[in-house]
């Protein structure tokens, strides 16, 4: 095993409030030693143990690695038209899903594929070291599947999401049906859980239910769209079967408020899409003040929010939202980490936690962090190995080719990805 010492980080996010100062454990002038991409120790330099390398951050801040709970990368095809029309005063429906399904249906495996890759590197590169992936776009037993092999490929968050909308061609109950039995059924090998639009125009509370318990029966942890074009009941739902989160929350009654409060039902808040719709923002404040787990993510999706950036999120979360800095931080990294049930990533506690240095100059958090990870060549006759950036997830599909042994970029596969030399 490697070992990594980073010493001088000017300002540390551990997320831990019994390692440094309030929520988010601040730590001023810290180190850290990564052993195997994970962190191992962490204190003062000059306490700190040996390690085969070491790094000077000067100055710079580190944080965990960005969490983003709620993408919808799987898809193809463009519709930027709605956008406008919304600039123009049209209101977001939902309708132009079946566009992108049309879309998505057409494309080949390839195609798919190369938009995850393009868009998880561009999250990458903005310090998302966790994401989620749901599918959606397919709405067939065969596409919904297809959606998911491949969201597989560069995630374990991978989300059932049959019941997005009903296709055009489908009658709802006989559909829910099909999501509950066949669907299901050829999609749960790939997934890690099962969602639902419960929304007037997608799926009604009864279908949503119908929906998560089958999910459920198949092994699947839940989450719901809810709340997100009006007031429904998709938050309560949630709370009362345990999801692991309600996503958008972006009109509750005080009702919706007081069930997430004390559950164990993460609210996900998405700005990405009130901004990308020109939408009223879900109050942060609100949930914040009765004690609600918040989480931000970035729900990127080719309708509804046009952006990878879990910065940007947090931006527009402070801004928008009724939401500190520090809280959107914790939001966008220990938040994202208990929308997802998972308590090694997001935070310091967990001795297994992966972290992620930022790359940029600055004494806060302001810039994009890079994971770090030792990676050695795979070509046999090659011995280069480098801490430079991870640009892949994970490991076990990820290329391990260094540049100098490949070409950059590669013109032969769409998930090659070289680190630099
Ligand atoms: O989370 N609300 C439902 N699903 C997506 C939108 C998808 C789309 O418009 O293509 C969302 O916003
Ligand atoms: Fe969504």
């Amino acid at each position: 095993m490697v070992s990594l010492l980073v010493t001088n980080l000017g300002e540390l996010v551990t997320n831990d409030p019994t390692l440094g100062d309030g929520p988010l454990g601040l730590r001023r002038d810290a180190a850290i030693v990564i052993e195997d991409g994970r962190v191992a120790w962490i204190g003062d330099a000059a306490a700190a143990p040996a390690a085969d390398e070491r790094r000077d951050a000067e100055g710079r801040a580190g944080l965990p690695g960005f969490v983003d709970s709620h993408a919808h990368l799987v898809f193809a095809g463009d519709r930027a038209a709605e956008f406008a029309a919304r600039m123009a005063g049209e209101p977001y429906t939902g309708g132009g899903i079946r566009t992108t399904v049309a879309a998505t249906r057409a494309a080949s495996d390839d195609a798919l594929r190369a938009n995850v890759v393009r868009l998880r590197r561009e999250a990458l590169r903005q310090g998302t070291t966790t994401i989620e992936i749901k599918s959606g776009y397919g709405l067939s037993v065969a596409d919904e599947a297809r959606s998911l092999r491949i969201a597989a490929e560069f995630t374990d968050e991978t989300t059932f999401l049959g019941a997005h909308v009903v296709p055009a061609d489908r009658e709802p109950d006989d559909y829910v049906k099909d999501v509950c039995g066949e669907m299901l059924a050829a999609c749960s090998p790939y997934a890690k859980w099962v969602d639902v639009f419960c929304e007037r125009g997608a799926f009604d509370g009864e279908q949503s239910r119908a929906v998560l318990i089958a999910g459920r029966k198949a092994g699947l942890g839940l989450r719901v769209h809810a709340n997100q074009l009006g007031p429904g009941p998709g938050v309560q739902l949630a709370v009362e079967l345990g999801a692991a989160s309600a996503d958008h929350c972006t009109h509750l009654t005080d009702q919706d408020v007081a069930a997430l409060s004390g559950s164990g039902t993460v609210a996900a808040l998405l700005p990405g899409a009130e901004f990308s719709t020109r939408s009223p923002y879900p109050d942060a404040r609100r949930l914040l003040d009765a004690g609600v787990t918040v989480a931000l993510a970035t729900d990127c999706n080719p309708g509804s929010s046009y952006t990878s950036s879990m910065p940007f999120c947090i931006a527009l979360a402070v801004r928008e939202m009724r939401i500190t800095p520090a809280e959107a931080v914790h939001a966008a990294t220990a938040g994202g980490a208990r929308a997802l049930r998972r308590d090694d990533v997001g935070r310091r506690r967990s001795p297994t936690a992966p972290w992620s240095q930022w790359a940029k100059a600055g004494r806060s958090a302001r810039t994009a962090p890079a994971s770090v990870r030792r990676r050695r060549c795979s070509r046999p006759d090659c011995d280069r190995s480098s801490w430079r950036p991870r640009r892949g997830w994970r490991s076990s599909t990820a290329p391990t080719a260094c540049s100098a042994c490949c070409c950059w970029p590669c013109t032969t596969s769409p998930t090659c990805s070289p680190w630099p030399t």
